[in-house]
């Protein structure tokens, strides 16, 4: 039966797709998306900790891919939860806070395993929206235009039809396969939105997967490569795109798409990487000048790890005792490094140049 917007997609032809999909437009632009993103593998190792990158970037996508699905918080909100513990946080923050542990459980599975598995996808997006519900069991799933509720795509139903799908999904996720990753990498992000598998959640885990099949195919030692910054201002086209997959077996034009997203952060990236680098360098600089019956380098590298510090994380990390914590904190206020905020009865200090560097990343 030929596809059907109000019944379900059950259908779905598995992986890989039959048509010849790889042009050599495609695989053109494959090879300039493979270079940027070998670029980003080299640059990620400049950094002296990877928590320096991973704890931001991974927040950032965390918002943006969160911002996809019209769940809405600021930086600042999320940076001060994290901060001071998750104490009064609205539900936004929380949910966005949610994706960041789903991915970060995500990178552990996947280093730990060495493969990507139906059972994994499924602890990812209980991770995210933190409830059993699992594969879809019940019908009336459908994708609907949120303003005219006219359905878009029904996906298949059925969790038999559900588990089979993404048992090809998983088979040809971990085998071989003649393709560009990187055209492989799309070709799998179209099947598992179509697939549907959960009520909820599915795009968000689709693009977390996206981001572990980098790491998995060795393309990237570290998940910091993040399209959905470029997927929010494009979303239309991202919707549309997915759905001519389906209504006229369209490849080209979807992949084509997610090659030039994959570019286009992956250069946006490496410029951050390298900001941040000169950043830490800086400051490395400045506070040995300035502070240098403080100064550590690991107590500024510290300062990088995430946009607040606060006196419990000097402490943990061996730094200081709590007085003298306190102490080098207020020193690094007064020379205009960090700036105090009070959050309840907790005192955090915002690394303003790491604050900045994310700020004005926005070209949106
Ligand atoms: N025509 C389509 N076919 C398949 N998937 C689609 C289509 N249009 C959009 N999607 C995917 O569906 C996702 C939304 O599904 P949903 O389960 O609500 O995920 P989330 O809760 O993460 O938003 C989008 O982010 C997109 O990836
Ligand atoms: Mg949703």
């Amino acid at each position: 039966m030929p596809f059907q917007r109000n019944k379900p997609f059950d259908e779905l032809p598995k992986l890989p797709p039959k048509a010849a999909i790889e042009s050599p437009r495609l695989l053109k632009r494959a090879a300039g998306a493979r270079g940027a993103l070998g670029e980003l593998k080299g640059v990620g190792k400049l950094l002296p900790n990877e928590t320096i990158l991973l704890n931001t970037l991974i927040l950032e996508e965390a918002r943006d891919s969160s911002e996809i699905e019209n769940i809405v918080t600021t930086r600042d909100k999320l940076y001060r939860a994290l901060a001071s513990g998750s104490k009064n946080v609205d539900s936004a923050t929380k949910e966005v806070l949610r994706y960041r542990s789903a991915l970060w459980k995500g990178f552990g599975l996947v280093q730990e395993k060495g493969f990507i598995s139906t059972n994994m996808i499924v602890d990812i997006q209980k991770e995210l929206i933190e409830n059993d519900a699992g594969i879809r069991k019940l019908s009336g799933t459908k994708l609907a235009n949120a303003k005219t509720s006219e359905v878009i795509y029904t996906p298949p139903e059925g969790e038999g039809i559900i588990r089979e799908l993404l048992s090809n999904f998983e088979t040809f996720l971990n085998g071989q396969t003649e393709l560009d990753p990187l055209i492989a990498m799309a070709v799998l992000h179209y099947q598992f939105e179509a697939i549907h598998p959960f009520y909820d959640g599915n795009g968000r885990t689709g693009r977390i997967v996206n981001v572990l099949y980098l790491v998995l195919k060795g393309l990237l030692d570290l998940p910091i490569l993040y399209v959905s910054s470029f997927i929010i201002n494009r979303k239309t086209d991202y919707y549309r795109l997915l759905l001519r997959v389906t209504t006229h077996g369209e490849w080209e034009p979807w992949i084509l798409f997610m090659l030039e997203a994959v570019e286009a952060t992956a250069i946006d990236t490496v410029e951050k990487v390298n900001a941040i680098r000169d950043s830490l360098e800086e400051t490395i600089e400045e506070v040995r000048e300035k502070l240098p019956r403080i100064y550590t380098k690991e107590l500024v590298e510290l300062l990088f790890h995430q946009p607040y510090s606060k006196v419990a994380f000097l402490v943990d990390a061996n730094l200081a005792e709590r007085k003298a914590a306190a102490r080098y904190l207020n020193a690094l206020e007064h020379i205009g490094l960090l700036k105090a905020k009070k959050v309840g009865k907790e005192k955090i200090f915002l690394n303003q140049r790491l604050f900045e560097l994310f700020s004005q990343k926005s070209k949106r």
